[in-house]
């Protein structure tokens, strides 16, 4: 079983992702468990206060660490744990990192916010930053149920086989190829011949061909060849 553990300081967010689908159902199978936690239980002023202005000046504010810390403290316990900052500036969240990441039993996410985190959380208690894309998001919070959404359905025994993991977009550096279903004539606009043809070795080769025209059409970049 995958743990997740989630500070927050929204903890409603999560709501729709625990408690909906294929991420609920891995729950009830026991193949993830999704604690989500308020940092704001550890702060101990009355206003509740997670964030202060930057010493140097600027605009916005930064997260303190002190209810970070505290509540890293508590949630982790002595256990062996990795410890994910969601921020813009973080590495690029891919396929192949989700599969890293489902290879954990215990996994925390603190979610930023505001300008950012008071450094010395990420030197102390972050084993790394990740960013689910090139744009400013209002929090981290999305970021963290992106990432749990795509960890979870990689657990083996939480997709059935007919949601199977095989050649689907990214596994094999290609976008997926196009699908078709009943009926093979849509309004006149016919699926393509060598789908019903029969004859499997054509119809990989096609699907193959096709993977590579997507590719090539939409995220060119994934074919380059990486120094
Ligand atoms: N917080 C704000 N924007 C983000 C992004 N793109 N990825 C991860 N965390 C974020």
């Amino acid at each position: 079983m995958l743990k997740f553990d989630v500070l927050t300081i929204f903890p409603e967010m999560f709501h729709p992702i625990v408690n909906e689908s294929i991420v609920k159902r891995a729950q009830e199978k026991k193949k993830v468990s999704i604690t989500i936690h308020d940092l704001r239980d550890w702060t101990n002023d009355v206003h509740r206060k997670v964030d202060d202005r930057p010493f140097g000046g600027g605009p916005g504010m930064v997260m303190m660490p002190g209810p970070i810390f505290d509540a890293m403290k508590k949630i982790k316990g002595k256990r062996k744990a990795h410890v994910i900052l969601t921020c813009p500036g973080g590495a690029p969240f891919t396929q192949a990192k989700a599969r890293q990441l489902s290879k954990k039993k215990n996994i925390i996410f603190i979610c930023g916010h505001y300008e950012g985190v008071d450094e010395r959380v990420r030197e102390e208690l972050v084993d790394e930053s990740l960013s689910i894309g090139d744009y400013v998001l209002t929090g981290g919070e999305l970021p963290a149920m992106v990432m749990i959404d795509a960890v979870t359905r990689l657990l083996p025994g939480v997709l059935g086989k007919a949601e199977s993991l095989e050649s689907e977009s990214f596994e094999e550096g290609l976008l997926e190829y196009p699908h078709y279903t009943r009926p093979a004539d849509f309004k006149g606009k016919k699926v393509p011949a060598v789908l019903l043809s029969g004859n499997h070795k054509d119809i990989q080769a096609w699907r193959k061909a096709q993977a590579l025209k997507r590719t090539q059409k939409s995220r060119p970049d994934l074919l380059k060849v990486r120094p």
